[in-house]
């Protein structure tokens, strides 16, 4: 059995192609960047219209493939941003009708979840999800995965790249402050928000964007992530305590931080509690996390009708049905 898959929440249009026994056939991406302003979604929409044919037929050669031996089409149904998700379905449905394929609508962050899952071996995981837009701790209880804590403004690495923005160091920051922090030398006190499981962090950028110039770079970027990455911390080990579950997996772009491998490690080990971490090309957004997501719920009866193959912004992690764990 072999599933496409399309993405296009955000900044990427991914095309995957994978197989039923996880291998990825095909996971081609074109990511839309821009040097300053950050994503407009009417542009985003525009950069996935004009490159998805292109990143299809590159889909295709790479997986060596032809449709007739494709036997589902899944897409991103949510969350995301409307302009952008709507790209994704479009192309979901226009295929789906001229191949006469069933569809399979996916939720974004399963999808992040699952691939995860299947590439480090992992069984029933604490999931820290940590990206741009997104940062859940979760884990699968009763057919749902249930959302234990969150933030209750930005994710994660918006907080890196915002501040990082400031800073004159580029988009995305994340990866250069990951970086600094292993050269930073002195903690400056920044506001630390943890309202019950759930995370606040517009207070410690706010701070750390005021201190810009006042306090030596290494040592801002240093205590903006350790003090992020606390939060998540602090919040993950709860969860644990609470759903006493053996393993935990890093998923999402922020998931390739050395630092934050470091901090939920450290706690981890403390805890005897082994620690996966989704490698990097399927941890950030991609189409072959789509596709493999797609093929576990098609094998499983679950297919969308092309009248009901639209999108939602808001699509929550746990508003899935999951009936396949
Ligand atoms: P989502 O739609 O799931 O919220 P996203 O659109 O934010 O995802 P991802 O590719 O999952 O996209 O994550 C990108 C984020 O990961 C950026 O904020 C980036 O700065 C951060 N990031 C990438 N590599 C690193 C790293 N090594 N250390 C810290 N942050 C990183
Ligand atoms: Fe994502």
């Amino acid at each position: 059995m072999i599933c496409l898959g399309i993405e296009s929440t955000a900044h990427t249009a991914g095309i995957g192609i994978m197989n039923e026994k996880g291998d990825v056939l095909a996971n081609e991406r074109d990511t839309f960047t821009t040097e300053e302003g950050g994503m407009i979604p009417r542009e985003l929409a525009e950069h996935h219209v004009e490159k998805f044919p292109q990143v299809l037929k590159n889909a295709f050669e790479k997986a060596k493939i032809s449709w007739g031996e494709i036997d589902c089409i899944s897409y991103s149904a949510g969350p995301g941003m409307g302009p952008a998700l709507s790209t994704g379905a479009t192309l979901a449905r226009m295929l789906s009708l001229l191949h006469n394929k069933p569809l399979v609508a996916v939720n974004h962050c399963v999808a992040h979840i699952e691939i995860g899952k299947q590439t480090t071996g992992c069984e029933d995981p604490l999931v820290v999800y940590a990206s741009g837009g997104n940062s859940q701790i979760i884990g699968y209880e009763t057919g749902k995965y249930r959302v234990y804590g969150e933030t209750l403004d930005i994710g994660v690495g918006n907080l890196l790249d915002s501040f990082g923005r400031q800073m004159g160091l580029g988009f995305p920051a994340g990866p250069i402050i990951d970086k600094m922090y292993f050269e930073g030398k002195n903690y400056i006190e920044l506001p630390y928000s943890v309202k019950g499981m759930d995370l606040n962090f517009s207070g410690v950028l706010t701070s750390a964007k005021q201190k810009i110039g006042k306090e030596d770079k290494t040592d801002l970027a240093y205590s903006l992530m350790h003090t992020g990455f606390a939060m998540l911390t602090e919040v993950t080990e709860r969860a644990l305590a609470h759903t006493e579950k053996k393993e935990v997996l890093l998923v999402g772009g922020v998931a390739a931080s050395k630092a934050l491998q470091k901090m939920i490690g450290e706690m981890c080990e403390d805890r005897g509690i082994k620690m996966f971490v989704c490698p990097v090309p399927l941890a950030i957004d991609n189409g072959a996390m789509i596709a493999w997501t797609g093929l576990i719920m098609f094998k499983k009866g679950r297919t969308t009708e092309i009248e009901k193959a639209t999108t939602n912004q808001r699509f929550r992690t746990d508003l899935e049905k999951i009936n396949w764990v």
